[in-house]
């Protein structure tokens, strides 16, 4: 079996080989299949990325039109599943939800499972995308106890999933476009981030030669955790308690660096960027875009902004480089838009989807593709001999 190398978090082993997303943390860049992230927020849209990240290349005008009508054809759940959304107490956690509908989803296609035949593949590609923005706000809904809207298809993708989870069916829904075009490249940002623990998660299970939903179903439940899509969240929370008390940021800061029960300046640090993370310059200048836009500002945009700057100027943060990263300001963005802390994570999800699923197919399609099975240092007891129970101590 060869010699074994202990690599506790995966910190210097690749597992695979990929085409699709490219990062180098020194110099602080990330591409997708060789575009510039920043040249994307700027002027593409998320559908166009997702087609990209799965397919390889910037769709044309025709081949986008075609992609948005088939996931604009399946965004509807079928009337069992969304039954479900009753079943959940009310206060579960929205991650919970989204993660058990997604495994749900192979309930209902059983004929489109098989992880190597192109037709099932596409079918369940399209589905998946089509149905994560409706599954995600009926957990919404049913966690306030709003009635369940259908989907709108004569809408875009994220205009759509606003208005599910926003509108009510009692009076028309008025959208903010900037909220909209704000959160469609969010959604641009997070799609794709190469090996995270949530796209390795999703990996693993698939090389078992599980079912495309059920693969993701487990990635999703790996990015619930706080140190990964769960930042968002803990950020907000962080922020908010440092307000409670008074807004003494510095004093944060030192507790932070004492490591006072293991607390974390959340939405800082990052295994692969270890000079600035791209991903967060282009989200502060959106938060402060859409907190000036507010009729009362939010305290907490003064508070993080403060805490940056102490962060940045420290020895602690200096010497492990530690910079902001992309969930360090999208809470306040999310926090504007009317989302409640508890939806933050499922708005990763969302974003996040396109680059499951292209790394996913991308491994199914590889020959080379061997089931995932790392190896361990066993440091347990060596040989020993049982002990009948009267003679134990
Ligand atoms: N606040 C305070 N100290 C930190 C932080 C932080 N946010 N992050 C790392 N450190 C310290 C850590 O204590 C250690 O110090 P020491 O050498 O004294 O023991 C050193 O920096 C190295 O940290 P590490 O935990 O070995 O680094 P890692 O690469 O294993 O962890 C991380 C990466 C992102 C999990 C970590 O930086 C962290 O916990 N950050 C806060 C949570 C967070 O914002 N997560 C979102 C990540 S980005 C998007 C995503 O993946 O969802």
């Amino acid at each position: 079996t060869g010699h074994v190398t202990l690599d506790a978090g995966f910190v210097n082993t690749a597992s695979c080989a990929s085409t699709i997303t490219y990062i180098d943390g020194d110099a602080g860049v990330l591409r997708y299949r060789g575009y510039p992230i920043d040249q994307l927020a700027e002027k593409s849209s998320f559908l166009e990325v997702a087609y990209l990240l799965i397919y390889g290349e910037l769709p044309g005008a025709s081949e986008l039109a075609d992609f948005t009508e088939r996931i604009q054809w399946h965004t509807l759940l079928r009337e069992e599943m969304r039954r479900f959304f009753d079943g959940f107490p009310r206060d579960a956690h929205p991650m919970a939800v989204l993660s058990s509908a997604v495994s749900a989803l192979s309930t209902f296609y059983q004929d489109s499972l098989d992880p190597f035949d192109r037709e099932q593949v596409e079918i369940s590609t399209v589905r998946l995308l089509a149905k994560l923005p409706t599954i995600a706000s009926y957990a919404y809904k049913g966690s306030i106890g709003q009635p369940f809207l259908y989907p709108d298809n004569s809408l875009g993708y994220v205009e759509n999933f606003l208005r599910m989870t926003f509108g009510v069916p009692t009076m028309p829904y008025e959208l903010d476009p900037v909220h909209a075009s704000v959160l469609d490249m969010l959604f641009v940002l997070h799609a794709d981030h190469e090996q995270n623990c949530s796209t390795s998660t999703v990996r693993l299970v698939g090389s078992a030669q599980a079912n495309m939903f059920a693969s993701v179903s487990a990635g999703v439940n790996a990015l619930f955790g706080p140190l990964h899509g769960g930042a968002n969240e803990a950020v907000l929370d962080m922020l908010q308690q440092i307000h409670a008390a008074g807004d003494d940021a510095q004093s944060f800061v030192k507790k932070v660096k004492d490591k006072q029960a293991g607390t974390r300046l959340m939405g800082f640090g990052h295994r692969v960027y270890r000079n600035y993370d791209p991903r967060a310059a282009i989200v502060k200048k959106a938060a402060q875009e859409v907190l000036s836009g507010m009729a009362k500002p939010d305290p907490l945009l003064d508070i993080a902004l403060r805490l940056e700057e102490i962060a940045l100027s420290d020895d602690y943060f200096i010497e492990r480089k530690l910079y902001p990263n992309v969930d360090f300001y999208t809470g306040l963005i999310y926090k504007a838009m009317g989302f409640p802390t508890r939806m933050f994570t499922v708005l990763f999800a969302i974003g996040r989807l396109p680059g499951w699923i292209a790394q996913w197919r991308e491994m199914m399609a590889d020959p080379m593709t061997k089931i995932g099975r790392p190896r361990q240092i066993y440091t347990g007891a060596t040989e020993r001999a049982y002990v009948p129970m009267e003679q134990r101590g």
